[in-house]
Formats: structure tokens, sequence, C-alpha cells
């Protein structure tokens, strides 16, 4: 209150209280009414020009309590804001507003109180003014709702202006705790969601939100991408995989190794009429995505397991390096043989290893170079029998084939680069395995031992992906796997772990 302002005398009497203010305290009433009946009053009340009280309740009733006829004064002109916030409150009062309309109400109202000086604002001195003035408690409590559900209302009004003038005549505004989420949502959601209901395109807000984020992310989010998942993998990248056999450059490239008839090694107990069942191969579609979508351009890619070079080709194919190691004499051959003939390598960016994968002998005393590992060692207990070299993962025991990935972990975690993740900077380790199955000591689980070996070795877990198989001989297994209450394993897993 300036101190030039006037200071009249206004009878008790006139004095009107129109709209809520701070609910008294009596005993708050007998200590001013004490210090008026001592001192008198130390500062005037206020109010509008029709004498409607905007501050000073309690010396108020301090007043009417000692029996005066007439309290000093300082009077606001502030008549249009005051008769503003009498209308808006009788409005609420009437109870016919939607929820549209009371939320600009119950802001308007909160608004208008704070031009006319009656909100507390932090900062507020603690003397008797401020002590009067009306916190969000008192604000909501002057429309009778406690402060959640006042501010939950007020957020309504936060919707976009275009949105609010377009549902408000609508029945989509009696939907409380729709427009409320509806508020929350960037401005492209509101108005997507708010014409899908007034066309009548949809006809629940659910079906409105679902449509609504799923045109956003076509328009606006794939836009932060140079590039479309469906255009370059025919898929978004998920949980759940599919890929299907491509005909092209790259499947070609494979087919040169893979289709070697030594290499070929035929699944001996698995002949199906004349149809002999070969050694399942590596989709090169799914080293595809995990190559493109896991790792950048000019990476260095590591194979352990290299077997028939699918990684290799992927990785070269795809401009990236390969290292890997072969315990294959004819696969290194091959291998070495068909790239040199058929791909346009520099020095150094491909380089196969003869020797075991999981003892990595030739990066002895190397620092952490590789910038991604993606393999697909074999399954326990020849299910699908390589060869018959000792080091092949596939003819060991259980045990040793798990110390000798546990031997692997140990190496990569030596050799793999370190991710960083506020950097967004990762270096996968990716590793395609499964489960096999052991009579009547039930499923094998390489996840299991995978999983504990890498954490014991500091790798994070970082994703996990089901590829879907196509398994040719399902149909010749249907009864029995009934028989035995299996059911047909028809996906493989990739697990990606990282090192922080
Ligand atoms: C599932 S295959 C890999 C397939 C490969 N991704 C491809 O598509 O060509 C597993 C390969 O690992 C080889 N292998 C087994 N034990 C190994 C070891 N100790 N070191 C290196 N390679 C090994 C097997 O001979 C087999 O060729």
């Amino acid at each position: 209150m300036g101190a030039s302002m006037q200071v009249v005398e206004t009878p008790l009497s006139d004095v009107v209280v129109k709209f809520r203010l701070r609910t008294p305290s009596d005993a708050k009433v007998r200590e001013i009414a004490e210090s008026i009946s001592q001192v008198g009053l130390i500062s005037p009340v206020v109010i509008d020009r029709n004498n409607i009280l905007l501050a000073g309740y309690h010396r108020y009733l301090a007043y009417q309590q000692l029996g005066l006829d007439k309290i000093p004064s300082i009077v606001k002109d502030v008549d249009k804001s005051v008769s503003e916030l009498v209308e808006i409150d009788e409005n609420l009062k009437r109870n016919e507003l939607n929820h549209i309309e009371t939320a600009d109400h119950i802001l308007k109202r909160e608004e208008l109180l704070k031009e006319l000086g009656l909100l507390y604002q932090r900062g507020d001195n603690q003397n008797n003014m401020s002590d009067e003035k009306l916190t969000i408690e008192d604000v909501a409590a002057g429309v009778g709702l406690s402060k959640r559900s006042y501010q939950k209302r007020k957020q309504i009004s936060k919707l976009n202006p275009e949105v609010k003038d377009l549902l408000v005549e609508t029945d989509w505004a009696n939907c409380f705790e729709e427009l409320v989420k509806l508020s929350a949502e960037s401005d492209d959601i509101q108005i997507l969601v708010c014409n899908l209901l007034i066309s009548g395109k949809c006809r629940s807000w659910k079906q409105a939100f679902y449509q609504a984020k799923m045109e956003d992310f076509k328009l606006h989010r794939q836009e932060d991408l140079d590039f479309s998942f469906k255009e370059r993998w025919g898929q978004y990248a998920k949980s759940m995989m599919k890929f299907n056999r491509v005909n092209d450059e790259l499947k070609a490239l494979c087919d040169l190794v893979n289709h070697d008839e030594d290499l070929r090694v035929k699944k001996g107990s698995l002949r199906f009429g004349e149809t002999e069942i070969k050694l399942h191969q590596m989709n090169p579609e799914h080293a595809r995505f995990a190559i493109d979508y896991f790792t950048n351009v000019g990476d260095l890619i590591c194979d352990p397991f290299s077997g028939r070079g699918t990684t290799a080709f992927t990785a070269l194919h795809l401009n990236r390096k390969f290292i890997g190691f072969t315990i294959d004499d004819k696969a290194y051959e091959l291998t070495t043989d068909a790239i040199q003939k058929h791909i346009d390598v520099s020095d150094g960016d491909f380089e196969l290893l003869k020797g075991c994968g999981c003892e990595m002998k030739d990066f002895e005393g190397e620092g952490r170079f590789v910038d991604a590992v993606f393999s697909s060692p074999p399954y326990y207990l020849k299910a699908e029998p390589y060869s018959t070299d000792p080091r092949d993962l596939c003819n060991m025991s259980i045990e040793d084939f798990d110390s000798k990935i546990d031997e692997m972990f140990k190496n990569l975690a030596r050799v793999i680069k370190k991710s960083n993740y506020k950097e967004k900077i990762f270096h996968p380790v990716m590793m395609v395995i499964g489960t096999a199955r052991d009579a009547e000591n039930g499923i094998h689980d390489m996840q299991y031992s995978f999983q504990s070996l890498a954490k014991k070795h500091g790798f994070t877990l970082w994703d996990t992906m089901h590829v879907e198989l196509n398994n040719p001989h399902l149909v010749c297994s249907i009864k029995r796997n009934y028989e035995f209450r299996f059911t047909h394993k028809s996906h493989e897993t990739q697990l990606t772990w990282v090192l922080f």
C-alpha cells in the first residue's frame, strides 16, 4: 500500500465480505482486538469503491468484536477486477460449467486474486498484512477443493487454446481425467487427438491417443533420424525380430563359403525321407541388422567363432573392419580367398586368425582396440556338430564349454573399448545363443551361463533380442513334441553386453 493513499473511516456495517477470504483464526482476532484497544489500529484494511473487503479480515472481525462503528480503510480503485471475481465465484457456485470452463474460471480467479495483491507470494514479509494473504490451499478451499484436486482442475486450463475452443462445446469437455491427461501432451498431440475426436474418426479417448501418438511419431520423431526404419530394415528394431532371406550381393558373398559341401556337415541324426538336414546357417540378414544397428561405419568388428564367415562378409560389406578366429583350416582358406577375390579391402581391414576364439592368443598384450563383437558360438552338446576338432566347443562337456566361455569373456573384457552412457557411445558384445535339449536332463540354457560369466567379468547386459527362426523340421516333430510336452523351439536369442 503506497503511503500516499488516503485513509478513510468507513462505517463497519457498510463493509461487505463478498468472496471468501482466508479462514479466520479466533485467537488471532482476539489478539488483534486486544492490541487495537491498547494502541489503536496499526494498519488500515483495504476495500474497493463498493466497500468490498479485500484485505484485513482479521482486523475487520476484531473491530466487530470490539463493537466499533467505523474502521480506518484504504479504498482501492479495482472495481472491475472485484466484480469479475464476484461473477466468477457465482458461476462456480452454480455448478453448471464443464471441466474446460471450470478450469478457465479457477485460473482467471487466481489471476485476479494475484492482481488484487491478495495472493501470498513467496518472499512476502511475515507481517500482519501478508499473514492474511491467501495460500494456494486457501484459494482451493475458496472453491471447495483440496489443493491437489484444485491443481488438477487448473491443469486443464493449460490445454492448447485452439483445442479448448474446439472441445468446449462438446461432450468431450465433460471427461475430467482425459482432459487432464491431454493437457500434459505436446501441442501437436493435443491437436491431433482433438481432431480425431471431433471428426468422429475415433470414438474413444484411448483410440484417439493411440492414433495421435502413432501419427505424431511418423510426422515428427522419425524426422530426427535421417533414415526410415522400415526402409532400412523392413521393420522397427524390437525385441522380437524376424529376418527373411534376401537374395542379394551379401547373400551371394556368404554363400561362397557357406555352400561348400566340406563345411556344410549334415546333421547325422536328422534325416527325414530323402532330405538331409544341413547345419543351421546364420541368416546374413540377422548379421546385417545387428552390425548396421549396433555398430558404426569404420568400426572393427570381432568374431571369436568365425565359422563360415557370415560376420566377416557382413562387416566388410557394411564398411566395417573385421578380425576373427577360426579353428578350421578349410574355412580359413575359403573365407580369405573369397574376400581377396570379391571384396575390395584395404590392408589391415580384414584379419582372420587361426586359433581358439576363447584363448585369443594373438590378442595377448593388446589394449582396448575392438569396437564391437558379433558372434554365434556353437551350441551345447553337439546340437550342431561343426567338426571333430577337440578345440571345437560343440565337442566339449557343458563344464568345459562354460570354462572356455569364461576365458572368452575375460579376454573380451580386456580388448573391447569402454562404452559411455552419458555420451551415448556403445561398444557392444553381441552373442547369438539358444537352448539345447538333453533328454531327461531337460534344457540347458546358454543364456543363463553366458549372463553369469559376462557379469563376472564386469559386463552390463544391455539388450536382449529374440530372432524367429524358419525351422524346417517343425512338421516332423509336432507329434514327438506333444508326447514329451515340449514346445517347438523357434527362436534364437541375441544378448548384447557393454562394458562401462
Ligand atoms: C554357429 S557357428 C558360427 C557361424 C558363423 N556365424 C557363420 O555364420 O559362419 C560356430 C562356429 O564356431 C566354431 N568354433 C567352435 N569352437 C571354436 C573355438 N574354440 N574357436 C574358434 N571357433 C570355434 C565352430 O567350428 C563353428 O564353425
